[in-house]
């Protein structure tokens, strides 16, 4: 099989640029350009190859998302054109991977809604009967779906883990306006794409969202949304309660990371290219399955 080549760096002469672990993100001023690269982190770790594709597929899934449950979201425009002259000169590598948006504010916490017990919420659960604090009824097993969807936010942390925080100390750092609209706004978002997932076969174990400030005070949805890494979603197929289902997401790759030497305190190893393709193909079939659309 012949990939494309993975875009794991770009570079835009003369715009100064953020690196995220995944995204390019280029400031304009009161607007950004997000370019989002082939890159792929794991265990905190970007790993030293890309994905080819990814960036485009994960991009795209964004905008089929945002454009399907129509939140007010950052979202500008798609066209390289459209982003300036240094931009648009690059336009056959950025199209389908960068989009001009709206600069906001980011609001410090990742907005997670979990409907399914998994990952860190199966762990707590195991210990004390409660996620993020929250008290779950007794009995439930790994993988079960929870009475109802539960908002469980975290801390962006610059460097390590994501900290998983009670809504309490939401409210303590960004006041109880805020942590109120943004819990309920998250779980109205997750519930409608839960539904949609669901007619398509697939379970949307659980997602996290972002989301900042306008200057107008107004509060949007930011950054990527529902796509696999900012989601754990399951074939109803393959989904049985005890065990961790396989997911359409980064496991393949941890898994393979799990097999190796690697202490996870140094840079990671290679990665052989068969397990770039086999990723890489999960990334498709997350694409095919949600959007009933093969990835151009
Ligand atoms: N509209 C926006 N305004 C401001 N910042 C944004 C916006 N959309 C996304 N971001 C930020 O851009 C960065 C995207 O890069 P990414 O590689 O996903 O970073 P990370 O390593 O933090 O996940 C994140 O820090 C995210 O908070
Ligand atoms: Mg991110």
């Amino acid at each position: 099989m012949s990939l494309p080549p993975a875009i794991t760096k770009t570079e835009i002469p003369g715009v100064p640029c953020k690196r995220g672990k995944v995204r390019d993100v280029y400031d304009l001023g009161d607007r950004l350009v997000i370019v989002t690269t082939d890159r792929i982190s794991a265990f905190d770790w970007v790993l030293g190859e890309g994905i080819p594709d990814k960036g485009k597929i994960l991009n795209q899934m964004t905008l089929f998302w945002m454009n399907l449950l129509k939140v007010e979201n950052h979202l500008l425009s798609t066209d390289p054109n459209e982003m300036g002259p240094a931009f648009s000169s690059l336009a056959p590598m950025l199209r389908g991977r960068a989009i001009l948006v709206k600069k906001t504010e980011v609001v410090p916490i990742e907005c997670v809604v979990r409907g399914w017990l998994a990952g860190s919420g199966w762990k707590e659960y195991q210990s004390s009967g409660t996620v993020c604090g929250i008290k779950l009824p007794s009995g439930l097993k790994q993988s079960s779906k929870l009475p109802e969807p539960i908002f469980t936010p975290a801390t962006k942390a610059e460097t390590g883990h994501d900290e998983n925080i009670s809504f309490s100390q939401m409210v303590e750092r960004v006041g109880a306006e805020t942590a109120n609209t943004l819990r309920d706004r998250s779980i109205d978002v997750y519930s409608r794409a839960a539904a949609f997932a669901h007619e398509k076969g697939i379970i949307l174990a659980d997602t996290k969202f972002e989301w900042g400030k306008l200057k107008s005070g107004e509060i949007i949805l930011i950054d990527e949304v529902l796509t696999p890494d900012s989601s754990r979603f399951w074939d109803e197929k393959s989904h049985a309660l005890g065990i961790s289902p396989p997911s359409f997401d980064k496991q393949f790759i941890r898994d393979w990371l799990e097999s190796t030497t690697w202490d996870k305190n140094s840079p990671p190893p290679a990665i052989p290219q068969s397990i770039i393709e086999q990723t890489r193909l999960r990334y498709l079939e997350a694409f095919k399955a949600l959007t009933g659309k093969s990835f151009a």
